[in-house]
């Protein structure tokens, strides 16, 4: 026994910026950011705190799943960039809705997502749970360098929520990880302690787009393929892929390499840019809520992410009755 969705829901800040807004801030263009990643805007926090955005796609997703905060066994926040470093941001999350159970973060960067559905699993087949929250979001937008233009032109604030229940529809899950702190990283900032002897940095995103870029194809292509074969199936039998919306140029470049119709890819990058852990669960929530998702439908999620990590799994959609 493992788990089934019985629900989700997002939350995005109401601020939208586009390319052509960021082209007057730094040495950029609608037409590089669109041919080289598919985005054409980003939602960014201005008025809205990771808190407020955590709690409403929790409130979205247990309605949609219609599940009340008290029947919740275990809330995981996937986060790089909770509200405080404590409490996690999960503790907050279970104080807003009024739940009581168990609470916590896990931080896998754009992987958390899937990191925590292999969590929530194995609360399941321990039959510790019966029902479980994942929220997954990250507010990026604070720790851009917003003068670098490699980077800031790629990423957005926004995630989701899904409520598990118990049942079988989890096919297959993998994760990997690969420990490097060169090519994707977020540094913290100075620190005022006399004892600190860390360089001072300034706590913003560096990453070498093009390295990324290698690990995301080849990531994708065969996380996908692993979760398949190891559920006894083939590339036909996927309905629906959910992948990491970093850059629409790696999910086709991923649907090539797979061999799977480039139609069967969910695609939201050109909205919301990549919002880390909160990308995949936004992706799925739109699915769903556009009702592209049948009941029995086989569907696909892959992410990646600094660590350098991955996640991959194969879902059976419950759908409602
Ligand atoms: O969740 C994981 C997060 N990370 C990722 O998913 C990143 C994966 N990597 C990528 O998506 C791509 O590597 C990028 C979109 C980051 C970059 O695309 P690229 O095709 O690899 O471009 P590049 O870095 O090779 O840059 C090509 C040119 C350079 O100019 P020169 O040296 O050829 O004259 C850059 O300076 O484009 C220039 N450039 C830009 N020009 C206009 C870089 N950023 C910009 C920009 N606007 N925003």
């Amino acid at each position: 026994m493992s788990f089934t969705v019985l629900g989700t829901g997002k939350a995005v800040p109401k601020y939208v910026l586009t390319n052509e807004e960021l082209s007057t801030m730094v040495e950029t263009n609608d037409e590089w950011i669109t041919t080289r990643t598919g985005i054409k805007e980003r939602h960014i926090c201005k008025d809205e705190t990771i808190t407020e955005l955590t709690v409403q796609a929790a409130k979205n997703a247990l309605e949609n799943a219609g599940v009340t905060p008290e029947q919740l066994d275990l809330i995981i926040c996937s986060t790089m960039l909770g509200e405080d470093i404590t409490p996690s941001q999960a503790c907050v999350i279970q104080k807003e809705i009024g739940a009581t159970c168990p609470a916590f973060d896990v931080n896998a960067a754009c992987s958390g997502f899937i990191y925590a559905l292999d969590v929530a699993d194995g609360y399941f087949v321990r039959k510790k749970v019966k029902h479980v929250l994942i929220v997954s979001m990250d507010n990026l937008s604070n720790i851009i360098d917003w003068q670098d233009r490699a980077t800031c032109v790629l990423f957005g604030d926004g995630g989701a929520a899904v409520v598990l229940g118990e049942g079988d529809d989890l096919l297959a899950i993998n994760l990997t990880a690969v420990g490097n702190d060169r090519v994707l990283r977020i540094p913290h900032g100075t620190n005022s302690s006399p004892f600190y002897r860390h360089p001072e940095e300034k706590a913003v995103l560096h990453m070498a787009g093009n390295e990324v870029y290698k690990f995301a194809v080849n990531a994708m292509s065969t996380g996908i393929k692993k979760v398949i074969a190891e559920a006894g199936l083939t590339e036909d039998d996927v309905d629906c892929v959910i992948p990491h919306q970093a850059n629409i140029r790696i999910i086709n470049a991923s649907a090539k390499n797979l061999g799977i119709p480039r139609e069967k890819f969910f695609c939201n990058v050109n909205h919301y840019g990549n919002t880390s852990s909160g990308s995949v669960p936004l992706a799925l929530d739109e699915a769903n809520r556009a009702g592209l998702l049948k009941k029995g439908d086989i569907i696909a999620m892959c992410a990646f992410g600094a660590g350098l990590t991955t996640g991959s799994c194969l879902i059976r959609w419950k759908g409602k009755d």
